[in-house]
């Protein structure tokens, strides 16, 4: 576990990054901050190393894993063309959490992208990344640094609390800024397809290409969605358990409003606990004088959906520190980040949506 203050000048000197970078140089994966969620970091052109990424998270294998670069020059290799939306793209989110997937490269091991023939890459936003990608001076395949399902980490103390024991060792940067991670795009088509929503919203992927459509597995209606024979995601990680603490998750709809939000937690909070479950409330901090629970955790200001992203899987890891069994949601509003942040409660509740 070591310590480096992203904001100390020449970090690719910095002993801890030296040290990260000389176990991933040999395949030993190393947990790094981004500024969306820690990551788990290995060479992207080595098939030992990323095999070990995959079982230290105990991560199913045909998931692919996103390569992580410092400069668009350190593509070469891992992409052979890069279509014109693309490089429109990069120049205005890059570095920044927008991933895009792109025609698989001659040099990217088969293990990263899973067999497939695209594979996805971004440049993290974070100093102390940027720095250990050039310390190590090769492109990294790093998937979030959790266990496979639980939420990702946004600090290093969550990393360890997963994987402990399990990789060598965590760059403890402080905490993640936006908290979700990054928006996936495929720009291998002719329109811009969003696979996961993040920090970059649509419209402002809009902007820069025009229309940008959305993966139809993105529906809200996850449940029907996944029962369906046809269900085939573009993005594999879409298909498996994610997100999720060990209590239960139940998303509350804001579609009747807050108030009617707020009364129907509360009867199902009074309802749980009579029946001897521990019940903890996330809500933000106009709602948090309102509940009484085991346990309730305010996301800050309602309006602030970036703070709000910024804190969720926290909260979700507190609930399970205080061995909550059941655990309420309210809803924020689907504008800009709010749709990343409703697409990551929802996978946290598999899907349960309550109606007030
Ligand atoms: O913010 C982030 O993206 C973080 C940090 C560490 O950079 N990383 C991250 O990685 O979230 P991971 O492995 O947890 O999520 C990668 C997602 C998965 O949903 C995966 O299926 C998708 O990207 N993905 C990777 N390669 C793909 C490809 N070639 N085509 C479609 N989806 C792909
Ligand atoms: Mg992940």
């Amino acid at each position: 576990h070591n310590v480096v203050d992203k904001h100390v000048d020449n970090l690719i000197s910095h002993p801890h990054v030296q040290q990260a970078a000389s176990w991933i140089n040999r395949d030993e994966p190393v947990a790094f901050p981004t500024e969306t969620v820690y990551g788990l970091g290995a060479n992207a052109l080595s098939d030992k190393a990323v095999q070990k990424i995959f079982t230290a998270k105990g991560r199913p294998a045909d998931n692919p894993l996103i390569v992580h670069i410092s400069a668009v020059d350190n593509l070469a290799g891992v992409v052979d063309e890069i279509p014109a939306q693309a490089r429109l793209l990069m120049a205005k989110f890059w570095p920044g959490p927008l991933t895009l997937v792109l025609p698989r490269g001659s040099q990217v091991c088969q293990s990263v992208t899973a067999g497939l023939d695209t594979v996805a890459v971004r440049m993290p936003a974070h100093p102390v990344a940027l720095a250990l990608i050039e310390a190590c001076g090769k492109p990294l395949a790093a998937p979030s640094a959790n266990l496979s399902g639980k939420p990702s980490p946004t600090r290093a103390e969550h990393v360890l609390h997963d994987l402990s024991g399990r990789i060598v060792g965590v760059l403890d940067g402080g905490e993640t800024g936006v908290g979700l991670e990054s928006t996936v795009v495929d720009v291998t088509g002719e329109v811009p397809l969003l696979l996961r929503p993040g920090g970059v919203t649509q419209s402002e992927l809009e902007e820069v290409v025009g229309r940008v459509e959305i993966d139809p597995a993105l529906s809200y209606h996850l449940d029907s969605v996944h029962n369906t024979a046809a269900f085939r995601p573009r993005s594999p990680g879409l298909k498996y358990k994610h997100y999720a603490p060990d209590g239960e998750v139940f998303l509350v709809s804001l579609a009747k409003g807050v108030k009617a939000m707020r009364r129907y937690i509360q009867e199902c909070a009074l309802r749980d606990r009579e029946q001897g479950y521990s019940v903890a409330v996330l809500t933000t901090d106009d709602g948090k004088g309102f509940y009484v629970a085991d346990l309730v955790i305010s996301l800050g200001d309602r309006t602030r959906l970036e703070r709000v992203a910024q804190r969720i899987y926290a909260a979700l890891r507190e609930a399970d520190q205080a061995q909550i069994q059941r655990i309420y949601v309210e809803s924020f509003p689907t504008a800009a980040v709010g749709e990343a942040i409703m697409n990551r409660l929802l996978k946290a509740a598999q899907g349960r949506m309550l109606e007030p």
